[in-house]
């Protein structure tokens, strides 16, 4: 019987080639040019770091949760293409990020952003004792932050934050089953799947759609109370939010077998698929008034990886479905959102920060979108290391 899932890569295949050698050629530039750079945006045409972009240099932000991006982006490049100058960027960035570990109380729960793909993939390529140590370490204060009797990890610090759990950690937990992996101690895969059970309870409504932001009673896990975040207002969906919970269901399952991850990533997925834009990009919020129109480029890349992880691991007649919508959105962000000039380091524009924000900070080019866009791609071209 013929592959479903193989058959569309293959019609695809000239398309995902021509994309993929876009990428190498802006990125084999940019990995020298921003060599020394953790970037979290561009300023005219150029990457910057996160306090260039605020303007406000401080020790925070060594720990801002996009850091460990950069890397990641180069360490896709290096294992699609096995050219050392993409290496050389990825460990250089990595031994940027050690100052966040002496920051120790400024760090939060995106110690899985940082350091899975960064230190993380060094290692899992590599084997090399310093970046097992930096992963091990970022699963340690990962592990830390899990209250054991509410089942669920604290996003942030601060004692008004005790029992605030975010939707965006559904991708951090993908550190700490690789953590129970290497040691071979369950503990960390514990924390990871108790904090997906509670957050299937809390976060995801029954239609689909997920909160960013709930609170939840530190000694029964019950939801207290829930918050708009970076969405429209209370009981509205924010893009992103959706997109961590679609691509964080998925790899949960990939990660213990558990079919209730799938069928909740799927139930997002319906979700999300349902309220795309007629153009395939998702707004930044999929419940906020018609105008004005905002874009986030991100939650689309990232909710394509979700969508391509979930058509791999369906039944045969249902792949099509989430592997079309992957190509449709990808399609669009490569038509209509990316920027292959020299004259500008960053590839995917149009991401949002957040809803209530600034047009500038609306209408920006982010780390992780072009993160995400890469990576969608890399799967599409059958590269199949895991990254998360
Ligand atoms: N984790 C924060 C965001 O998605 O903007």
């Amino acid at each position: 019987m013929a592959d479903i899932f193989e058959d569309i890569i293959k019609e695809n295949k000239i398309w995902t080639d021509e994309v993929w050698g876009k990428i190498n050629r802006k990125l084999k530039r940019v990995s020298v040019s921003a060599y020394d750079k953790l970037p979290f945006t561009s300023k005219n045409g150029i990457y910057c770091n996160y306090d260039k972009y605020t303007g406000e240099e401080s020790d925070k932000n060594i720990c801002w949760w996009t850091n460990g991006f950069w890397p990641g982006l180069m360490w896709l490049m290096y294992v699609g293409s096995k050219d050392d100058q993409y290496r050389a960027a990825a460990e250089h960035a990595e031994e940027l990020l050690d100052k966040a570990f002496e920051i120790y109380d400024l760090l939060h729960h995106d110690v899985g952003f940082m350091w899975h793909i960064s230190a993380g993939i060094n290692y899992r390529l590599f084997g090399g004792h310093k970046s097992k140590v930096r992963a091990l370490h970022a699963a340690d204060i990962l592990a830390a932050r899990f209250n054991s009797r509410g089942k669920f990890i604290r996003a942030w610090n601060g004692r008004n934050n005790k029992g605030r759990v975010i939707i965006d950690c559904m991708m951090n937990i993908n550190l700490l089953y690789w953590a129970s992996r290497e040691t071979g101690d369950p503990r960390y895969k514990y924390a990871a799947l108790s904090h997906a059970d509670t957050t299937m309870r809390s976060h995801l409504r029954p239609d689909g759609s997920v909160r960013h932001i709930v609170d939840l009673d530190l000694e029964t896990g019950e939801p207290i109370e829930a918050f708009g975040g970076q969405g429209y207002a209370l009981g509205s969906s924010w893009s992103r939010g959706q997109s961590w919970a679609l691509y964080g269901y998925v790899l949960s399952y990939i990660h213990t077998g558990k079919q209730e991850y799938l069928d909740a990533a799927k139930s997002v997925a319906h979700y999300f698929l349902a309220n795309l834009s007629e153009y395939s990009v998702p707004l930044c919020d999929f419940r906020a008034p018609e105008m004005p129109v905002i874009y986030d480029s991100s939650a689309g890349a990232c909710a394509a990886c979700g969508l391509i992880e979930i058509a791999r691991n369906v039944p045969k007649y249902e792949q099509a479905l989430y592997l079309k919508a992957a190509l449709r959105i990808l399609k669009t962000l490569e038509k209509d959102f990316c920027d292959w000039s020299d004259k500008e380091e960053s590839i995917v524009q149009k991401g949002a920060g957040a809803y209530h924000t600034s047009d500038e900070d609306r209408e920006l080019p982010l780390i992780y979108g072009d993160y995400f866009f890469v990576e969608a791609i890399y799967k599409l071209k059958g590269f199949d290391m895991l990254f998360w």
